[in-house]
């Protein structure tokens, strides 16, 4: 816990835009043990507004899909590949990203999880290092180096796609069930991480 505690990045000024946008620097929450980590890109304003990842919209499809496959919440980690709000809810550009990567190389290596979860374009490819056609290649798994280490990392749809277009919504499940699947939720946590009844 006090490993997960100096993890917590509590200053930094690296990226202009960012620092001016901001009201908080939003760090991960979950379990320095949990076995699946969810990536998404950045936080927005409710996150921003809250200190915490994926409070707002976005946040709650996450948790109705994550409660539909019955994984539960508190069990899992959930973090961004920034961790402070762009202006406008822009994408993050290469140049923030790069900046903040320490942070979620950091995170990654302290939870050394089972599988990591992209959510949407932009964790997807600034993990896998290479364009991903989410919609397409959502539910597939590569074995990817990060920081020097193998990991396994799980491409899905972002949760705000399936506000849009409501036929992601199986995608994004079936995405979500593979990594439970892959984390072997059950197993390991004794029955506690997969919600009982699913
Ligand atoms: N979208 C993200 O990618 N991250 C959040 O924390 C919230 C919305």
């Amino acid at each position: 816990m006090e490993e997960m505690e100096a993890l917590r990045v509590t200053a930094c000024t690296r990226c202009p835009d960012l620092v001016e946008c901001r009201s908080r620097i939003v760090n991960g929450t979950g379990p320095d043990d949990a076995d699946v980590v969810f990536v998404g890109e950045g936080p927005g304003a409710q996150e921003d507004s809250e200190g915490e990842p994926f409070v707002g919209r976005s946040g709650s499809v996450l948790d109705d899909a994550l409660r539909t496959v019955g994984i539960d919440r508190e069990a899992v980690r959930i973090t961004n590949c920034v961790r402070c709000r762009p202006p406008e809810n822009r994408d993050p550009t290469g140049m923030e990203l790069e900046n903040c990567r320490e942070y979620l190389e950091r995170e990654i290596e302290l939870l050394d999880p089972e599988v990591i979860v992209t959510l949407g374009k932009v964790p997807s490819e600034h993990l896998l290092d290479r364009s991903v056609a989410v919609t397409k290649e959502a539910g597939s798994v590569e074995d990817v180096r990060i920081d020097g280490t193998l990991r396994r990392v799980l491409i899905c749809v972002h949760p705000a796609a399936t506000l849009y277009d409501r036929s992601q919504e199986t995608t994004f499940e079936q995405a979500l069930e593979r990594a439970a699947d892959l984390a072997d939720l059950d197993e390991t946590s004794g029955g506690q991480t997969r919600l009982d009844g699913f």
